[in-house]
């Protein structure tokens, strides 16, 4: 057993020596900020292209992302937002900042996805929106997810952080709801180490993302007639970061098709060990961009750390656990496991979010294991972790019938 595989989404993504010419003018010329040239527009423009969409725009992280298309929404104090307790804290805080009050809906268990009827079971005449995550990359049921927020005539925000290029029945995902949102943090598919964007259609409101993380400065407007129109806060984006993810969106396509070519090679290989683990299903009509490649033991907690364990003791294969996080969301995060202590008094303190808020994402987690699985891995990789994890499991199996 020669290569060990450890379990990281942040790994180096370089710039070929001919993609990096934008960023050393810009670096020569002294123009670092968003304003001061065009690359940052070209970007956006990009962007739009590439997500199917009228508008975008760009900021300084994904986490500012949700903010921003919260605040450009403008969405009543103390209202309900609905998302999933299995993704990155990043979409929860700004919702908590925005002094709105975070609901936990549930997971379906094969696609790590909200299951629309636990949605729809936690909208009430105070909901105000949805975040749809596409988890790991997979399109979450935006057919589901969009009728229940038009019956509902709230805003949908897809969460795409994961999904660059990911579709749904021919559409890119982010180009389907009222907004869509990204991260452009390292470990992503397209990266400036941090950055951010918002995606839509509706120019008026984008108008307002726009100000929404600019301090709500009127730069369209003379000096002598510019206000700061609204709440919010200084996320932009800057020229050189953006000159660093320009090449990477016009090459992103021929990354994520060979990641499909590993994940579909990885599911195939994993087939004959279906009796002990499953993989996140990918529903029909949806291609994920496999950011990374969930899977579960489909016994019990104690059958998955002892798999995990064996795999990194004896097989050197670093799995993480649950997804990222061993656990939802709110048992994780103190702001949602003690909101009167750390709330400061804003409206979400109202609520409370024990253990069995999302009982399927409970007990998801405690089977899930993320093996390791990046843009780097080639067939030789997929098919020695496989030979891998299948011994491990036959160990198992030997020894439990022992
Ligand atoms: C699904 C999802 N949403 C939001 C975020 C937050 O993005 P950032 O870390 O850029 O703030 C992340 C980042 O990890 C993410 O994976």
């Amino acid at each position: 057993m020669t290569t060990k595989y450890r379990f990281s989404l942040q790994y180096p993504k370089p710039l070929e020596a001919d993609e990096l010419g934008a960023m050393n003018q810009l670096a020569r010329d002294g123009n670092f900020s968003r304003y001061t040239s065009d690359v940052t527009n070209q970007l956006e423009q990009e962007f739009s292209k590439f997500f199917g969409v009228a508008h975008s725009v760009t900021c300084s992280s994904g986490t500012a992302a949700i903010h921003g298309a919260l605040i450009g929404l403008d969405l009543p104090v103390g209202s309900e937002v609905i998302t999933t307790p299995v993704t990155d804290v990043g979409v929860v805080l700004p919702i908590i900042y925005q002094n709105l009050i975070p609901v936990f809906a549930d997971l379906d268990p094969t696609t790590y996805n909200l299951d629309p009827k636990s949605v729809e079971a936690k909208i009430t005449p105070n909901t105000s929106a949805i975040i749809a995550v596409h988890l790991a990359g997979n399109p979450a049921p935006l057919d589901e997810l969009l009728a229940l927020a038009k019956r509902h005539n709230i805003p949908l925000i897809e969460d795409c952080s994961q999904a660059h290029g990911a579709e749904y029945h021919g559409k890119r995902v982010g180009s389907m709801g009222t907004l869509g949102i990204a991260s452009l943090q390292q470990s992503k598919h397209i990266t400036s180490g941090e950055g951010g964007v918002i995606m839509g259609n509706d120019t008026i409101l984008m108008d307002r993302v726009r100000l929404a993380v600019d301090k709500g400065w009127q730069r369209f407007k003379s000096l002598r007639e510019r206000r700061y129109e609204f709440l919010s806060l200084n996320y932009r984006y800057t020229g050189i970061q953006a000159a660093a993810v320009l090449p990477q969106v016009r090459r992103v396509d021929r990354i994520l098709a060979k990641k499909r070519r590993m994940a579909a090679l990885l599911r195939e290989r994993l087939q004959p060990l279906s009796d002990s683990i499953g993989c996140q299903l990918v529903l029909d009509g949806a291609i994920s961009s496999y950011y990374s490649f969930p899977t579960y033991v489909k016994r019990d907690e104690a059958f998955r750390d002892e798999l995990v364990d064996i795999l990194a003791r004896d097989y050197d294969i670093e799995c993480a656990y649950g997804y990222a996080n061993p656990v939802p969301l709110y048992l994780c995060t103190a702001a949602l496991e003690d909101p009167v202590k750390h709330g400061r008094g804003l409206r979400y303190t109202e609520r409370r979010y024990p253990k069995g808020t999302c009982p399927v994402a409970e007990d998801l987690l405690k089977r899930s294991f993320l093996l390791p699985f990046n843009e780097k891995f080639d067939e030789s990789d997929v098919k020695e972790m496989v030979t891998r994890v299948g011994a491990a499991l036959e160990r198992m199996v030997t020894t439990h019938a022992g």
